[in-house]
């Protein structure tokens, strides 16, 4: 029997003060890797279309993209709590058309929780969600799919009425039955303002030490994704030079002969 971490046990990891860790997954390979060293949530982020994908937003992300690398993550791993986005249009239409997407992210991707972005306006769509048995996880702050309304990708949460909305919505969505929210790029202390204020888990990334738990994106963390590196990560690796390096060696390699160097036909098998 599997057992992973449930969302019931988040609220309860609050309420002792302990810190939950989440990552960004988008394969099976690296959710096992990030899974093994302890992490309680694997965000299948919509992230995807710009860390794996190739694009300069999230905003081409489409439904069956996100239903093809959660059910990777969820393959590839035992304990953690999978959490897959909600892509772009797929729930701000209406809670009907929510409910059969999210729907999609759990039966065919495997997923245990959708996480969608924004606050009172989509309430409606949360508590749908919530009612028929889908956990959601909010997502408030700096909102990806919303770059071009909010012009930029930049720090959320600065003047007297944004916080006001900030910390409704906050409340919003913990009515609206929400078991955890992210708080994207919004100053530290608003971020202990919103996390004391709620007794649902709140998840921080850019948002300061006071947060329940923190979030990263995991090309981030381990230094992968090298075109745009937010100020607030820290790596920890250089993965991208210690693949640039092993693929150098590799043509230097093939160019000067050195590999393959000459076996026999049985030594050539891949083991698996
Ligand atoms: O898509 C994503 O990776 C996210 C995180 C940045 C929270 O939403």
């Amino acid at each position: 029997m599997i057992n992973r971490v449930r969302i019931t046990e988040l609220r309860a990891r609050k309420g002792r003060g302990e810190k939950i860790a989440m990552l960004t997954a988008y394969d099976a390979t690296m959710a096992a890797l990030l899974e093994r060293a302890g992490v309680d949530m694997l965000l299948v982020g919509d992230s995807v279309g710009m860390t794996v994908l190739g694009f300069d937003s999230t905003l081409p992300v489409t439904l069956d993209m996100m239903i093809h690398h959660t059910a990777a993550v969820v393959r590839g791993t035992e304990r953690a709590l999978v959490v897959a986005d909600m892509p772009f249009l797929t729930y701000q239409t209406s809670a009907e058309d929510a409910v059969r997407n999210a729907g999609r992210l759990l039966q065919e991707g495997g997923a245990a929780a959708v996480k969608l972005e924004g606050g009172r306006p989509v309430g409606h769509v949360v508590r749908r969600l919530v009612e028929i048995g889908i956990p959601v996880m909010g997502h408030l702050g700096l909102l990806p799919q919303s770059v071009h309304q909010m012009g930029g990708y930049g720090r959320r949460g600065t003047h007297p009425g944004e916080i006001d909305n900030l910390l409704a919505d906050a409340e919003a969505l913990q009515d609206a039955g929400a078991f955890a929210v992210v708080l994207e790029m919004i100053p530290a202390d608003l971020a202990g303002r919103i996390t004391s204020r709620l007794e649902i888990p709140t998840i921080g990334i850019g948002a300061g030490p006071e947060c329940d738990g923190q979030i990263l994106v995991s090309h981030d963390l381990l230094g992968l994704f090298d075109r745009f590196v937010p100020s607030f990560v820290k790596p920890y690796a250089d993965l991208a030079g210690i693949i640039s390096t092993a693929a150098r060696a590799y043509v230097g390699d093939v160019q000067n002969g050195r590999f393959p160097q000459a076996t026999s036909p049985a030594s050539t098998a891949r083991s698996v």
